[in-house]
């Protein structure tokens, strides 16, 4: 079967092929319109899907060595995202759909990053604990089976993705924040300032980070460079102190549930430092992260579940649409 995957819930404009489930082309446009305004702008962003979808699903076709009437279906982001975003990507993929007379698959976003995991490791086996961490989630799922998915804690503010952009645009760096604070924080002494990690309470599954971004402002206005603390400090410091609760939860989580595989999902897992604590402070369990250009938002995913729900379910109506808020349980 051959699936093309079409992601456009934020500032990606993405498209992919996966074939009996291979994927045989990816193709990410990140929108670099947005990074003057510190943020990804809806509007503009839903534009730039406009020009440059087109595009990027022709390129997808051409590297995967197919031809459109190849195609056995398209599957699309039904949500959660931005309204106007997914429905660029929606209308795009029931056109193709409606004009190949193939079905098209609504695709929760959320469920797409858990199950890139799939395409880092095929021999991956259910259950297993997921730590979601991106620019909107953080949450810890338990992954018992297909479409049988129990959430055991969620962030109460900012999600871990938040934190990284919202903390580099007080530390003057730039958006997107995750990749600017961990090339920023190389060789810099993560134990320098002691910033707060919230709801540690015993057996707590949930996260804060709002906190912490505030300690980070306030620490700033008083904040100038010694021989004794760098910049560089006081960045380590700020995202060992988002690692190290994400690295706790998860750990809780997983003797909660007694499972022995995790795998971690969402743009924050690209972040090499949380892989490398993770690693460290796991070391009995199976962990399993997605390679780095299947972290961040992309068509791989998309297309991947696709084809997973297409083996037991039919999809004929074109009526579904976009869903900004769309939860996964
Ligand atoms: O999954 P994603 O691409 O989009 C959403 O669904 O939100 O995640 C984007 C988030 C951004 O907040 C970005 O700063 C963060 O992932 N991110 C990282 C890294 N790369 C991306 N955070 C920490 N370290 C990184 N290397
Ligand atoms: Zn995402």
């Amino acid at each position: 079967m051959i699936v093309l995957g079409i992601e456009t819930s934020c500032d990606e404009t993405a498209a992919a092929v996966c074939k009996d489930g291979k994927i045989i082309s990816n193709i990410v446009s990140r929108q670099i319109i947005h990074s003057q305004f510190g943020g990804v702008v809806p509007e503009l962003a839903s534009r730039e899907h406009e020009i440059l979808l087109n595009r990027v699903v022709i390129e997808a076709i051409k590297k995967a060595n197919i031809s459109l009437k190849d195609l056995n279906a398209v599957a699309v982001t039904q949500g959660p995202g931005l309204t106007g975003t997914l429905l660029t990507g929606i209308c795009f993929a029931k056109g193709l759909g409606f004009g190949l007379k193939i079905p098209v698959v609504p695709i929760n976003h959320l469920e797409g990053h858990i199950f890139s995991n799939f395409i880092a490791d095929p021999s991956l086996r259910l259950p297993f604990i997921c730590l979601l961490v991106s620019g909107g989630h953080t949450q810890l799922w338990y992954i018992e089976a297909m479409e049988n998915y129990q959430l055991l804690g969620e962030t109460r503010d900012d999600a871990a993705g938040e934190a990284f952009d919202k903390g580099a645009r007080i530390l003057g760096l730039d958006y997107p924040g995750g990749p600017e604070i961990e090339k920023a924080a190389i060789g810099g002494n993560p134990s320098k300032v002691k910033f707060p990690r919230s709801l540690l309470g015993k057996n707590n599954l949930e996260f804060s980070f709002s906190g912490l971004k505030t300690s980070l402002l306030y620490f700033m206005d008083d904040f100038k460079e010694t021989s004794s603390i760098s910049k560089k400090d006081v960045i380590a410091s700020y995202q060992k102190a988002i690692i190290d609760v994400l690295v706790i939860k998860l750990k809780r989580a997983i003797k909660i549930k007694n499972v022995n595989t995790c795998v971690i999902a969402g743009g924050v897992a690209a972040n090499k430092c949380l892989r490398k604590n993770l690693q460290a402070a796991l070391d009995n369990q199976k962990i399993i992260f997605p390679d780095l250009s299947y972290c961040t938002d992309n068509g791989a995913m998309i297309s991947y579940l696709g084809e997973k729900k297409l083996e037991y379910k039919k999809f004929k109506s074109l009526s579904f649409s976009a869903s900004p808020n769309l939860k996964l349980s």
